[in-house]
């Protein structure tokens, strides 16, 4: 069989061994899909035993993208852009190509799965790291009005910024002076250890305004601090990051098997189990 896997640290938790079995089933795909505690000081070794195995793709997650992306030099243009590979093909000859597919996720999560409309929308990313930078060229590709990066340590921001043309930095204590946003998208990892995000003024968000949080947390468990700020403030519609998950998981099925699953009903079993 056909050796996948992903690899991360911590890794135990993963969603992807369970998401990507469920794709083969789905597809009738013979392969086998497992998970890698990666090595925090040896990624490429990691890396160079799964290949010397005859595995034939990765996926990459925390805290390993930019690492992924270093020892790549063959990349596609969006994981390029974003600094981060979390898709790692391998072809027959044990060449290596990488890819992102983060943001492809995220941009079909909410406009495909959620109806989410671009046009003419202020969007606010909160965060300046490997996430954010995954998100900013996808957004880019939708014909939205206006988007600003805000950030803790404004550098950080403006460094993003500068990379893409039509985006504008600030900081998080800057918002105050700007006008509301229609789409507001947590990509800081404060929420992961259950830190509060430093309190955003309450009119950021538009009147029928959508937050999205790239974290998620299981049904069972109270909501991310960011989705109950949204809830709080009088968001429209509050998403957390389970969508986006799996999405860009069907995205490096594809890249690998050139077969799209389904994702609906892979989305909802996990929404209603409690694990
Ligand atoms: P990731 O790959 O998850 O994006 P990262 O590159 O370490 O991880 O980036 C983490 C992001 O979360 C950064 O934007 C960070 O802000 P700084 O650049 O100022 O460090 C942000 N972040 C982390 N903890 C935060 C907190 N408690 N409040 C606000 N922002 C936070």
């Amino acid at each position: 069989l056909d050796q996948y896997a992903v690899i991360g640290n911590p890794i135990a938790h993963s969603l992807s061994p369970r998401i990507h079995a469920t794709f083969a089933h789905q597809t009738h795909q013979a392969l086998e899909y497992g998970a890698i505690l990666g090595n925090l000081d040896d990624f490429a070794g990691d890396v160079r035993g799964f290949i010397a195995m005859g595995g034939r793709g990765l996926n990459v997650t925390v805290p390993f993208k930019e690492q992924a992306w270093q020892l790549l030099a063959d990349r596609s243009p969006r994981a390029e852009l974003a600094g981060a590979i979390n898709t790692l093909i391998i072809h027959d000859d044990g060449r290596l190509h990488g890819d992102n597919t983060d943001g492809i996720g995220f941009m079909r999560d909410l406009i495909d799965n959620h109806g989410f409309q671009f046009t003419n929308r202020r969007v606010l990313l909160l965060g300046a790291g490997g996430a954010a930078r995954g998100l900013v060229p996808a957004l880019l590709t939708s014909d939205l009005a206006h988007l600003t990066v805000a950030n803790r340590t404004v550098a950080r921001a403006q460094q993003l910024a500068e990379t893409h043309a039509a985006v504008d930095a600030c900081a998080l204590t800057e918002l105050t002076a700007l006008q509301p946003f229609d789409l507001i998208i947590n990509a800081t990892s404060s929420g992961l250890t259950d830190q509060h995000l430093p309190s955003l003024p309450a009119h950021c968000l538009a009147a029928g305004g959508w937050v999205y949080d790239l974290i998620y947390r299981p049904a069972h468990l109270p909501a991310t601090p960011f989705c109950r700020w949204g809830t709080a403030h009088g968001a429209a519609r509050v998403l957390d990051g389970l969508g986006m998950l799996v999405e860009q998981a069907a995205e490096a099925f594809w890249l690998w098997r050139g077969v799209r699953p389904n994702t609906a009903p892979v989305i909802a079993a996990l929404r209603d189990q409690n694990d």
